[in-house]
């Protein structure tokens, strides 16, 4: 009987856990005063028999040294949050705390600067699904079937549709379709986003990334105006004495295309590892855009012409801050994140 009853308040004692100073009392009334029920088990302990006298004592004693020994740590830690309350409240002179800031990501950082600069020669930005459908991310913008683009290989596909499958965009130039099928040019217009790839996660590729694309689309747009566009951006990005090249290339959806190149960020020209030696580095595709790919978005290719361009933003970001994996940008360890903190623009 004793012991049972030893047993059950030793375990109510363990377990307390007071929310406000009159639980704190209300302990103290039920085990610690003299006519609290630990005094009652040390009377009834008086007419235990001797032979358990000597057990039953010890587990008492204890009992009485729990409660007690609780009491006292509740005080204090009740004392120690008054007495912050109390400093708080009396010296209002204090110094306040301190938070952490949170920074821009350097993707958002480049993203931003791309579009100050576009937006300057008065470019708007466009954005569309990143789930996308086979004709706005391929057939419009003239993918032959067969192109190899199409293939499982670079693509997520979402749901296999008869004639339009379901995907996430391989690039932003879906949005360039949207934009030419939902109105009428003249367009001047970029588009940043996210596009998806199925390619194997390394320091220098991802299966996921971010692009700046944009499309200028009027009468009697030339060559010569992507030209003096894109020489504009690249300076106004990387600074005057950045010089540019184009080589000629092929997509779909522009032609004639171009590939275009800067002088090194780094060696300015001379040569060194990221340059590969040569001086130069491939920043983006363009061209002009296929009179098929207007035709396809109901405008007169006789009448209008236009250009593209597209961009990957990380590809501009390790250029401009030096990073050399890309997984930095989606791991978010805080190390590296912390190093944008002043770059707040
Ligand atoms: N869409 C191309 C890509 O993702 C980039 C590009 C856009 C090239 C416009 C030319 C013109 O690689």
């Amino acid at each position: 009987m004793l012991d049972e009853k030893i047993a059950q308040y030793a375990q109510e004692i363990e377990q307390f856990t007071p929310q406000s100073q009159e639980d704190v009392e209300a302990f103290r009334l039920r085990f610690l005063v003299a006519k609290g029920v630990i005094r009652d088990l040390f009377d009834a302990f008086k007419s235990v028999s001797p032979e358990q006298k000597r057990s039953l004592g010890k587990s008492l004693n204890e009992l009485k040294q729990a409660a007690e020994l609780k009491y006292r740590t509740i005080q204090e830690q009740f004392a120690a949050i008054a007495a912050v309350h109390k400093r708080d409240i009396e010296d209002l002179t204090l110094p306040g705390e301190g938070f952490v800031m949170g920074s821009r990501h350097p993707l958002a950082l480049v993203r931003k600067e791309i579009v100050e600069i576009f937006r300057k020669l008065g470019f708007v930005v466009a954005e569309g699904p990143e789930i996308e459908d086979d004709w706005h991310n391929f057939t419009a913008l003239n993918f032959p079937p067969e192109h190899p683009a199409r293939d499982m290989q670079d693509t997520f596909f979402i749901k296999k549709q008869e004639g339009n499958d379901i995907a996430l965009r391989t690039h932003t130039s879906s949005v360039q379709v949207r934009m030419m099928e939902n109105g009428q040019p003249p367009f001047r217009a970029i588009m940043p986003g996210r596009v998806y790839r199925n390619e194997a996660i390394s320091a220098r590729a991802h299966c996921f990334f971010h692009q700046v694309e944009g499309l200028y689309i009027d009468e009697n747009v030339s060559f010569a105006d992507l030209k003096q566009t894109l020489y504009y951006f690249v300076q106004e990005l990387f600074g005057e004495d950045t010089k540019v090249r184009f080589r000629p290339s092929y997509f779909p959806f522009t032609e004639p295309s171009a590939e275009m190149d800067i002088s090194c960020t780094i060696c300015k020209g001379a040569g060194c590892t990221l340059c590969k030696k040569t001086g130069w580095v491939e920043i983006l595709g363009c061209g002009m855009v296929d009179p098929n790919v207007l035709e396809n978005c109901n405008i007169d290719s006789r009448k209008y012409s236009g250009f593209a361009f597209g961009m990957g933003i990380e590809r501009i970001t390790n250029l401009k801050y030096e990073i050399k994996d890309l997984r930095l940008f989606s791991e978010n360890d805080v190390r590296f994140l912390s190093q944008f903190e002043t770059e707040l623009i």
